[in-house]
């Protein structure tokens, strides 16, 4: 897909109304690829988006000896004929940044793994002292390899330990856990992320036979077991995707159910869209968002670890309060770069300000269309949004970086009632 360089022309002014059903989550999808690495029997997991990570993901571990079989949209089978390779392939694990979760599931089932230093979204600085600190707490033996650009992972006994984050990361909470399952003893997990990735994972585990407890809270502890087996699972669906939505039918004063949503994810987006002025309903797996000729009041949005408001959306958001009647102030408080959207969004006729974390966004009556640039996956949902509601048409480069996180956005968007298309350029 990032060989042939696309871009999407949308014509703006149409809001979105209809059905969409959410798909599977990107981020629980691609954890739960590089913690099948550790089940020495046979995974079958169903609901995984189709999007490039997912197949980045599937392609690390064909290259490290797994049989991976397509068994119907979204479900897979991974098979170990026997132990996988400990080192993955450079080219693929830089494509992206959870590639990093096979430092984990290949430290817990093979005591060794060699994996380069990962991708991802340049919205900041993304250390990973975190999980290095979670390794060493399991008695691994860590080294740089060509120039520091890859790390080698040595742990003949995997140690149960305690660990105590130094902030909320679900990265290193994911990748600690994974080695940890099959640890000898117990690991505490204390200060870990809560996101349903996090959950998500431990429950991934628990179907291998992996003991891990408290997934969801501030503490987990994992009993390590010899072995983890086969099991089948269903991904959640995507909190992000869905919060994505919800935000596009709000600016362009749409009427939009969602279908295949777990509402208690999206409880943080909810509260600030009604805050905002427009309706949100929802039931057991549905919601419902109605923004018929509703204009957004300003309100002030911070992000934060789950269940604050998420990063991710952060630019969506952004995005649609710059036609808000009225200011609103957006603080980033996750990562040091991600206001990668608002040069365009200006170029559209916004006025933002970003002055360190806080972009003030002074809200104007109308967008127009113009030429403008992802620079990363959800700058660029936030400049598709705003085409979608300035007026004229909308040029948006940088279609790779969408297709990473947005399975057939265009072609969902366009049974929506909106006028888009991909162009190759
Ligand atoms: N951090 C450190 N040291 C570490 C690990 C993290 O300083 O060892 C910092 C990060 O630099 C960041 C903060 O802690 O400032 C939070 O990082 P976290 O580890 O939680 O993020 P991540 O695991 O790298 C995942 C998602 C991101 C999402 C964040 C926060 C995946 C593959 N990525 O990243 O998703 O923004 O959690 O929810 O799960 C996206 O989908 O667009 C995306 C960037």
């Amino acid at each position: 897909m990032e060989n042939q360089e696309e871009a999407i022309l949308i014509q703006g002014g149409k809001p979105l109304n209809g059905a969409v059903k959410i798909n599977g989550a990107k981020n629980s999808a691609v954890a739960l690829l590089a913690a099948a690495a550790l089940s020495e029997g046979s995974v079958l997991l169903e609901n995984l988006p189709n999007i490039s990570d997912v197949d980045v993901m599937l392609g690390i571990l064909k290259a490290i000896g797994f049989h991976v079989s397509k068994e119907g949209e979204g479900v897979y089978r991974l098979t170990a004929q026997a132990d996988p390779l400990p080192r993955t392939p450079d080219e693929l694990t830089r494509k992206m940044r959870a590639s990093y979760y096979f430092m984990g599931s290949l430290l817990g089932r093979l005591g060794e793994s060699s994996v380069a230093l990962p991708g991802g979204c340049d919205i900041g600085e993304r250390p990973i002292d975190q999980h290095l600190k979670g390794f060493k707490a399991l008695g691994v033996k860590i080294t740089e390899e060509d120039g520091g650009s890859r790390y080698h992972f040595l742990a003949p006994k995997l140690k149960g330990a305690a660990v105590f984050f130094d902030m909320i990361t679900v990265g290193a909470t994911i990748n600690t856990m994974l080695a940890a399952c099959r640890a000898s003893g117990t690991t505490t997990l204390e200060n870990v992320a809560r996101e349903p990735e996090v959950i998500e994972v431990a429950n991934f585990l628990n179907a291998m036979g992996a003991e891990v407890r408290g997934a969801g809270t501030e503490t987990i502890r994992i009993r390590g077991v010899k072995k983890l087996g086969g099991c089948s699972y269903t991904c959640i669906p995507d909190r992000i995707e869905a919060g994505t939505y919800m935000i596009a039918a709000a600016a362009t004063k749409g009427n939009l159910l969602l279908e295949n949503v777990i509402p208690e994810h999206m409880e943080a987006v909810s509260a600030k869209l009604r805050e905002a002025g427009f309706g949100v309903s929802s039931g057991l797996d549905w919601i419902r968002v109605n923004a018929t000729g509703i204009r957004p009041q300003g309100i002030m949005v911070q992000t934060l670890p789950y269940p604050g408001f998420p990063t991710d959306l952060q630019p969506p958001m952004t995005a649609m309060l710059t036609c808000a009647e009225g200011s609103s102030r957006v603080v980033e408080t996750i990562y040091e770069r991600r206001f990668g959207s608002v040069d365009g969004l200006i170029t559209m006729g916004a006025t933002v300000r970003v002055e360190g974390q806080t972009a003030w966004v002074e809200g104007v009556e109308q967008l127009h269309g113009a030429e403008v640039t992802a620079t990363d996956l959800r700058a660029g949902a936030a400049l598709l949004i705003a085409g979608l509601f300035a007026t004229g048409e909308t040029r948006l480069l940088g279609v790779h970086h969408i297709d990473r996180g947005y399975g057939n956005m265009v072609e969902q968007l366009m049974s929506l009632g909106v006028q888009l298309k991909r162009v190759t350029l």
